[in-house]
């Protein structure tokens, strides 16, 4: 295997600019400052590219990520705003915000970049070559930390090279981030708003604007944004299935498909862990529409992006823990 060079961050200008929002639109990965930290931007609406972003963190799961915008108004359009929402856009964007809101029957983004999950988390981050890059690009771009899983979050541009190296396509160097924190993380999906990361807009300033919040961090490094929220379909999940049981569905992987369902996806026929964990939230919607049987899940390696496809079927097979004591993997 020949080593690919480890992209050097380039200076934010014009050009620079420009080339990244080309290579995004090409689905690659490119990196970018933001006020708070780095963030490993890809095309949120192409499931492909948002799977790369897992890859290259190697996250042993799919947590949700966020799409972020140079708009209020393309924000509107994915998500459903309600009044709260409107309040605290109006007082913090662009700016260190992000909110958790329900994706509209519609949502353009990739279901990979919700795991799955009936909400999006959307954001306009306020620094300037985030915004010229998200209005050069003229799409939304999901922006985890960029950081390899379990590492520190950057927030300069030499730390995102040492730690994501050559599966990112091209780093933009805006200099040390303002904020240096992750955003705060308010989800508005109940009657009660809940403040899921704590950063930079703090509690006090977001219940001046809406009102008291439930906070749901438990220590002070927790940030659950895994909590009580991964998809767990309707119908029973078997795993490693190696025949079909009647009735059941079928989510195959690979090039030899069990024989005899009704109904089948294939994750890959080609067996490619990319594309599997890019259509693997889509799939298991479909087949949950699909039959109340039951799912019959063939083995999926448990290498490189396995691990993270695993995961989530584990989570999808298993009961629905308990919302306690689950933290962000991050
Ligand atoms: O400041 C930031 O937010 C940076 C910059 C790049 O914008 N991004 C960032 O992304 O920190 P990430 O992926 O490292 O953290 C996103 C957090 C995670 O805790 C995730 O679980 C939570 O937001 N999150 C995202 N979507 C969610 C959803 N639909 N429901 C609940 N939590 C969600
Ligand atoms: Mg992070």
């Amino acid at each position: 295997m020949t080593e690919k060079p480890l992209p050097k961050p380039l200076p934010a200008t014009q050009e620079t600019i420009k080339e990244a929002a080309r290579l995004l639109a090409e689905g690659k990965l490119a990196a970018f400052p933001t006020e708070t930290v780095y963030g490993l931007g890809a095309d949120a609406r192409s499931d492909e590219a948002v799977a790369a972003i897992f890859a290259a963190k190697q996250r042993p799961s799919f947590n949700p990520l966020i799409a972020h915008f140079a708009e209020v108004e393309a924000a509107q359009r994915e998500v459903l705003f309600d009044h709260r929402a409107e309040k605290l856009a109006e007082a913090f964007w662009p700016g260190p915000l992000t909110l958790v809101l329900p994706r509209r029957a519609d949502c353009g983004i990739s279901l990979l970049c919700s795991a799955g999950l009936a909400s999006q988390a959307v954001r306009l981050p306020s620094h300037p070559v985030a915004r010229a890059l998200l209005k050069e690009t003229g799409f939304p771009l999901a922006a985890p930390s960029a950081n390899a899983s379990g590492r520190l979050s950057p927030t300069q541009a030499e730390h995102v090279s040492e730690s994501l190296g050559a599966s990112v396509a091209m780093i933009l160097d805006g200099g040390p981030c303002q904020v240096g924190l992750e955003s705060t993380v308010v989800e508005l999906l109940e009657e009660e708003a809940h403040l899921l990361r704590p950063g930079a807009v703090t509690l006090a300033d977001l219940e001046r604007v809406i009102g008291p919040m439930k906070a749901r961090i438990k220590g002070p490094v927790t940030a659950p944004g895994m909590l009580e929220s991964h998809y767990a379909p309707k119908a029973p999940l078997r795993l490693n299935a190696t025949e079909l049981a009647p009735g059941e569905a079928l989510l195959a992987f690979g090039p030899d498909p069990l024989p005899g369902a009704r109904v089948a996806e294939n994750l890959s026929e080609s067996g490619d862990l990319l594309e599997a964990a890019a259509h693997l939230f889509a799939a298991l919607h479909r087949l949950d529409r699909e039959t109340e049987r039951g799912i019959a899940v063939m083995p999926i390696p448990a290498e490189g992006l396995g691990l993270a496809i695993n995961d989530r079927l584990a989570r999808a097979a298993a009961p629905r823990p308990s919302p306690e004591g689950e933290a962000d993997p991050e």
